[in-house]
């Protein structure tokens, strides 16, 4: 029946599928989230988690694509007609999450860039929200947009969209063939020069240190569970979208092995890597490494450039690369969540792939710009924390609830998945997904309600945490179950039962 683009090497699929989890998630917070929960101790949980419900839901998420061979809303009508918002849902929350990401890769430009002249100069953190995002005083305030951010945000939407304009084969897998060994080449330059600083060993100390007094606690398995789920991109529509151009022949449960367990090797490696550049901080400054911790913006923008001041030699190089690795992570990520939607818009309005990329992308970057103002890091941190915690872990719990239990198709499904895998999905899978992994994601999704509705997020203003926060959580919602409204194709919902070539 129609004409679905395809991947041209089951290696090209893995790769891109690998890009979109490795992402800045890998980098900046897996280190720091591993150290607060235990430290060498958090690998239980962790490990536990990526077995239960990472691997698990890769191999549900690989195999819906492939069966259904559809967009994330297409995929999920075939599978149930009523369920269809689920995906429409699952794409808005792309949807905004792209609009800021974006933004933070131009932040990464930028920072390359700087690196060169080390211009951040000795005070990092001044100069960030400072010079650099000349941040507004107060939460929701928009101010003018800041050119230092607005000019690399617009060479970020030119790669990816140029990237995406190219189709599947010739733009996303060619692009992550380039991108993924790259990143993965500076990525172990840094780790290994990392490595033989001095104080590396006291920060890889501190970061392997087990604590297990911390591992009967709720808060570190939600944690192990919650890292999981963002850094392995599911939930997102992403991993649905990209299997479903797969060929007919091709081993699912294994690459579904294969990218959960790169996905988990980089962020390893990842964890060294920053842990060793800290334990040097910390040595340098004469402080213990407890203090030397962070996460996020704070850990990439303001630590970093401080431990690159500090190196003893090739200062200039080693800050861009360590820069270009956060680029290269975030936009092989951002390429893989912006084709959720392209591949949405298509499939539903059938228009053609240029014209979705143009339309889709053209208004999330539009809509990106908010982020380059001067109120935009206070907006993209409300933005973030919503849309995970009441879109990825919600949707993703809606997921498996509406598999496992409302249209009861994980026998079909694990049937699917073993008919063209080697390794077979036995009752173990099944019990994953439909028990241990809703109780997780359940609890994870009371305990966000509970917090966010005890104190406010960041000690923002109510108003503020209302309007760019609570609202765009749930205005995703309200998009998803509107585009339900549009009608499909005549014929669109059957299900493809054939596919031309096989790939091995
Ligand atoms: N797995 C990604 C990460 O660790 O950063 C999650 C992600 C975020 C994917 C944003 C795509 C994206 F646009």
């Amino acid at each position: 029946m129609e004409n679905r683009p395809q991947w041209g090497t089951r290696a090209g699929f893995i790769l891109a599928a690998v890009g979109s989890a490795v992402g800045l998630g890998n980098i900046w917070r897996f280190p720091a989230v591993a150290y607060e929960n235990g430290g060498g101790a958090f690998f239980l949980p962790y490990l536990f988690a990526l077995l239960t419900a990472g691997i698990p839901l890769l191999i549900l998420e690989f195999t819906l694509g492939h069966k259904y061979k559809g967009s994330a809303p297409l995929s999920i009508a075939r599978l149930s007609k009523k369920s269809e918002w689920l995906g429409w849902w699952q794409l808005a929350i792309s949807f905004v999450i792209s609009t800021y990401y974006a933004v933070i890769i131009a932040w990464a430009f930028s920072y390359s860039k700087f690196s060169l002249s080390l211009a951040w100069g000795k005070e990092p953190g001044d100069f960030l929200f400072g010079d650099f995002l000349h941040l507004a005083e107060k939460p929701g305030q928009i101010g003018g947009v800041v050119p230092g951010v607005f000019i690399p945000l617009v060479l970020v939407w030119i790669v990816t969209l140029g990237v995406l304009f190219k189709g599947v084969k010739k733009g996303i897998e060619l692009a992550n063939k380039v991108m993924i060994p790259t990143l993965v080449v500076l990525f172990l330059i840094i780790v290994v020069r990392a490595l033989t600083l001095d104080g590396a060993a006291q920060g890889l100390d501190a970061f392997f240190k087990p604590d297990w007094s911390k591992i009967a606690s709720p808060k570190v398995w939600v944690a192990a569970y919650g890292q999981i789920f963002f850094s392995l991109s599911i939930g997102f529509a992403i991993m649905i979208t990209y299997s479903s151009y797969l060929p007919k022949k091709t081993d699912l449960t294994n690459s579904a092995f294969i990218t959960g367990f790169a996905n988990s090797g980089f962020e390893l490696l990842a964890g060294i890597g920053v842990f060793s550049a800290l334990g040097f901080m910390a040595a340098q400054q004469g402080v213990p490494v407890s203090e030397v911790v962070s996460a996020g913006v704070g850990l990439a923008f303001v630590v970093f450039p401080q431990i690159i001041n500090e190196f003893p030699a090739f200062n200039e190089f080693f800050g861009v690369a360590f820069f270009l690795c956060l680029s290269l992570a975030g936009l092989t990520s951002l390429i893989s969540i912006v084709e959720t939607y392209i591949a949405g818009v298509q499939d539903k309005f059938k228009v053609s792939r240029n014209k979705a990329v143009a339309f889709g992308g053209g208004i999330s970057a539009l809509l990106s710009i908010l982020f380059a103002t001067n109120g935009g890091l206070y907006f993209l941190d409300a933005a973030d924390n919503f849309i995970n915690q009441f879109g990825i872990v919600v949707a993703g719990f809606v997921e498996v609830v509406l598999v496992a239990w409302v249209v009861k198709e994980l026998k079909n499904l694990q049937a699917h998945a073993n008919s063209v895998s080697d390794v077979r999905l036995g009752s173990w899978w099944r019990i994953c997904l439909s028990i241990i992994t809703p109780i997780v994601l359940g609890y994870m999704m009371i305990q966000n309600f509970i917090t966010n509705i005890k104190e406010n997020y960041g000690g923002y203003p109510t108003g503020f945490v209302i309007s760019s926060g609570w609202l765009v959580a749930a205005g995703a919602l309200v998009v998803g179950i509107l585009f339900m409204l549009f009608k499909w194709d005549k014929n669109a919902l059957t299900v493809p039962s054939e596919q031309e070539k096989e790939v091995s």
